[in-house]
């Protein structure tokens, strides 16, 4: 078994447990049909009154010069390595409902549920995301005109890993460090806050 697969304690779906987010990108590009049907798997997500909050920009290496603007929007220390992967996105969250300007309390949720239906997707197709929060939410507003009422969010990298014996030692530790999870006692209760649930006390028989 891979050492990145998760070594789930209850039974899951395989592409769940071989989801995981490398720092490492082979110098590949990735087939526009892939990109089109990930988006696709995005598109699916449900979300709040099927508001449909999520946004993206997006930029391949094939286009150096959009790859680069794109690039400028993530934090030093994401620029760092993802500038090695062949797909960058922004994920744009529109903060308020369309039909009445409401504030829309789900929109970062479900621009996070749509990034779960693509990373599975992705996983699907021998393809890996890695999602990331440090970016320059300022700078891709002034980048891509993105207007009031809509925030960049998160980024993504996306690509074919690589063999991590390829890869600098810094990225290579990272490649190669176990997966790590919380167990299920520890976040799923039942009668009082932090009380595990007997339900996942529980072991399959
Ligand atoms: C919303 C979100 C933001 C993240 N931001 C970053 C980031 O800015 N930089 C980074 O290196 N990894 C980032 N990650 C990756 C997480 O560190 C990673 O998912 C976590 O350690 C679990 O590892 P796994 O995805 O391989 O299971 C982010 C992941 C998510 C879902």
């Amino acid at each position: 078994m891979n050492i990145k697969n998760a070594a789930a304690d209850h039974p899951i779906l395989k592409l769940l447990a071989e989801r995981w987010s490398p720092y490492g990108f082979e110098d590949r590009s990735v087939p526009e049909t892939d990109l089109r049907s990930l988006f696709e798997a995005a598109r699916w997500a449900a979300s709040s009154y099927n508001e449909q909050p999520w946004n993206y920009l997006v930029a391949t290496r094939d286009d150096p010069r959009e790859f680069e603007r794109l690039l400028s929007c993530l934090a030093e220390a994401n620029q760092a390595w993802a500038k090695a992967a062949p797909v960058l996105a922004l994920g744009v969250a529109s903060l308020r409902f369309a039909k009445n300007n409401q504030a829309n309390r789900a929109a970062v949720h479900d621009l996070g549920l749509a990034g779960g239906n693509l990373s599975a997707e992705a996983t699907s197709r021998g393809l890996s995301v890695h999602q990331m929060i440090g970016i320059l939410p300022d700078k891709a507003r002034e980048v891509y005109q993105i207007p009031a009422h809509y925030e960049a969010w998160t980024a993504m990298a996306i690509g074919y890993k690589a063999d991590p014996a390829t890869l600098p030692e810094a990225l290579k530790e990272r490649d190669l460090a176990p997966r790590q999870r919380r167990p299920l006692g520890k976040f799923v209760f039942t009668g009082q806050w932090g009380q595990p649930s007997p339900l996942v006390l529980r072991h399959d028989t």
